[in-house]
């Protein structure tokens, strides 16, 4: 928690979508030392307000002059608004903590998720990137049993939700789901197929560049799959690990899921694997092999679940495991690792 004995001006950029929402309500959870809360957004929300700490904050349009004075921006109102926007806020004194794909993988920029790589935090230059969410629930878990057999090579499946993909993709599993139902046509817009009663293997736009420095080598990916890749390695400091990824989107509201089959350098067994996770911070694991978490049983809560914890049969007897890994992608994916992280600032003396 941090020094109750000072407090900020916070200002939330993108406030009145699903990730601020979230970050609103955590901060409020978290008593987060708040002297102004600094609600922003698009001209469609102006007129309304947010309610923090019994009282009503109005809701004010996210532009240049909306950063004077401001200590935090913590900034979820996408990749475009966070380009244009973010450099006027640090420019202005504010660190930004940006759960947008923006600013990921620039080199002066820390990638971090709490508890995993918050000493990379020192470097700051003013901006620190959240993760993707199905990156930032994997990391615990990865950097946990790197540490038990050292991480050979991943494969990873992603089951993600509709509400990764913000407001309007819960109301369209809603529409789709009652066309399917009714038997109405519903025409997709968010998805590139129709949702209900389905699940679509692309999110996210497909990569075709190879001689892009960062995407190339992920040609014929999707971006999203392709951010799971190249997050992991800068976040865990592996640059090569081996690792793949097919990123799907399923008739979920809240909550990712991911298949995750792992080879490690040296043997791990599937109960040396419990010990280590069990111990890992953030990671409640389900010990027996009959026990499991689903995304609606994670949703509203805050660790990352693991469990179905079984050799890997394709890898060599003993040097491979699988998993199934499960969290609330709206608190551990992106607003709670973003409120952990001001924490972290503020405890670290950065802010
Ligand atoms: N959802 C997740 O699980 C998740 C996880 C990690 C990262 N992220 C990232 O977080 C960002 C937001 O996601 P979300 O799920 O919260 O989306 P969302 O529910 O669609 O909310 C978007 C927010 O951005 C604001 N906004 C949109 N265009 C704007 C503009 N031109 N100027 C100012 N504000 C603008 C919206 O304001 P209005 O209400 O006024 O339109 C709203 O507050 C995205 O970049 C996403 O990739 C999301």
């Amino acid at each position: 928690m941090p020094n109750p004995t000072k407090s900020y001006t916070v200002a939330i950029l993108g406030a009145t979508g699903l990730v601020g929402g979230k970050i609103i309500e955590i901060l409020q959870e978290r008593a987060f030392p708040i002297t102004e809360l600094r609600p922003l957004a698009s001209e469609r929300s102006l007129g309304s307000s947010i309610m923090f700490n019994q009282k009503a904050w109005p809701v004010q349009l996210a532009e240049q002059q909306a950063f004077e004075g401001v200590d935090i921006v913590l900034a979820s109102a996408g990749a475009m608004v966070s380009q244009s926007l973010v450099p006027c806020a640090v420019k202005q004194g504010a660190i930004v903590i940006d759960n947008t794909s923006f600013y990921r993988m620039h080199a002066d920029v820390p990638l971090v998720v709490a508890g995993v790589n918050d000493a990379d935090l020192a470097g700051h230059k003013g901006i620190i990137a959240n993760p993707n969410c199905s990156t930032a629930q994997l990391m615990p878990v990865l950097k946990s049993l790197h540490a038990l057999g050292g991480l050979k090579r991943i494969v990873v499946s992603t089951y993600q939700s509709v509400s990764g993909a913000g407001k309007k993709g819960l109301d369209e599993l809603r529409a789709s789901t009652q066309a399917h139902l009714n038997s109405t046509v519903h025409t997709p817009c968010t998805f590139q197929r129709p949702i209900g009663f389905n699940l679509i293997p692309h999110i996210d736009q497909f990569l075709s560049d190879p001689d892009d420095p960062i995407w190339g080598e992920a040609c014929g990916y999707t971006k999203e799959e392709a951010k799971l890749i190249v997050e992991t390695r800068k976040i865990l400091h592996l640059p090569q690990l081996a690792i793949s990824a097919t990123a799907v989107r399923v008739p979920v509201q809240v909550g990712h899921s991911e298949s995750v089959a792992i080879e490690f350098e040296r043997p791990v067994s599937p109960q040396s694997a419990i010990d280590a996770l069990r111990h890992t911070p953030d990671v409640v694991v389900a010990e027996a092999t009959n026990d499991y978490h689903t995304p609606l049983e994670g949703q509203d809560t805050d660790p990352v679940y693991v469990s179905r914890i079984r050799p890997d049969l394709a890898a060599p007897a003993g040097m491979g495991l699988c998993l199934w890994v499960v969290s609330d992608n709206l608190r551990i994916g992106a607003a709670l690792n973003a409120v952990r992280l001001a924490e972290s600032l503020i405890n670290l003396g950065l802010v």
